[in-house]
């Protein structure tokens, strides 16, 4: 089966569209990006969610990010689930893109899912409205990639404190040039975590060390690349 005919097929049977009714009564319906829906307008619903992290110092990539970003980091296979009101207004969004691991130790050689860019806009904050973009994405993702990774800073304890409790582990750490902080990668396994909770923990606490060691919160290294690489 095509890629195309399995998710039509997966729209079809399960997801064409979730409702979810507020406490408030009102109606939010979370559906794959209509063509409709602009890239401005993900991207703004992006900027709109990161107030509260750049108000705690985290530079995130999405808390500024232009447009063609949004659409670059999507890339060809990607797909945008969005929160839709009943007036039509995008008021939560969350990706997922596709490519294989090539050296991750959690996952080398596989296909894998990277959820990305995930915000909810300020007034539908705590409305549950993340944990039902999470879940369709990972239902999405499980059908093209047996592993599925994100990251996000270390200091977001929210979304690393949800996903743990959501059957998501630690398995690496990360300092990326474009932000200001320390990223923590989890992954989630279609048939639960192939290691042992001793040999994860292991690992993950190594690359944290070695990450802290080698790198600034910047991306940059501590020491001259040539001393490092003898
Ligand atoms: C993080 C964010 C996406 C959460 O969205 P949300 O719709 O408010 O989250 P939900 O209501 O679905 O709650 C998700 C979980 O986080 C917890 N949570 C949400 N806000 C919280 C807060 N302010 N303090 C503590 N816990 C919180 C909820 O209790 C829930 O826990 P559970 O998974 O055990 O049920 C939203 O706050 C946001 O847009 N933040 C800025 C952007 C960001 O950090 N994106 C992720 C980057 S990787």
């Amino acid at each position: 089966m095509t890629q195309e005919l399995q998710y039509a097929t997966f729209l079809l049977s399960n997801f064409i569209e979730e409702v979810l009714v507020l406490d408030t009564n009102a109606t939010i319906r979370i559906v794959p990006k209509p063509d409709w829906i602009s890239y401005e307008t993900i991207t703004d619903v992006l900027h709109d969610a990161h107030t509260s992290t750049k108000q705690s110092g985290m530079l995130f990539n999405a808390s500024s990010q232009s447009v063609e970003k949004t659409i670059s980091r999507l890339g060809e296979n990607g797909l945008f689930y969005v929160a839709l009101t009943s007036n039509n207004e995008v008021v939560a969004v969350g990706a997922i893109s596709f490519s294989k691991l090539k050296s991750e130790w959690y996952g080398k050689g596989n296909m894998c899912g990277h959820i990305k860019m995930v915000g909810v806009r300020g007034d539908y904050k705590r409305m549950g409205l993340n944990n039902r973009i999470y879940e369709n994405l990972e239902n999405y993702g499980f059908l093209h990639a047996d592993v599925l990774e994100m990251n996000t800073a270390c200091q977001n304890h929210i979304v690393l404190d949800s996903n743990e409790r959501h059957g998501w582990k630690y398995v690496d750490c990360k300092s990326f040039p474009s932000t200001n902080y320390y990223s923590y990668v989890m992954a989630k396994w279609k048939n639960g975590c192939p290691y042992s909770e001793r040999k994860r923990k292991l690992i993950f606490f190594f690359r944290k060390l070695s990450v802290h060691i080698l790198k600034k919160q910047n991306g940059s290294y501590r020491f001259p690349i040539s001393l490092i690489k003898k």
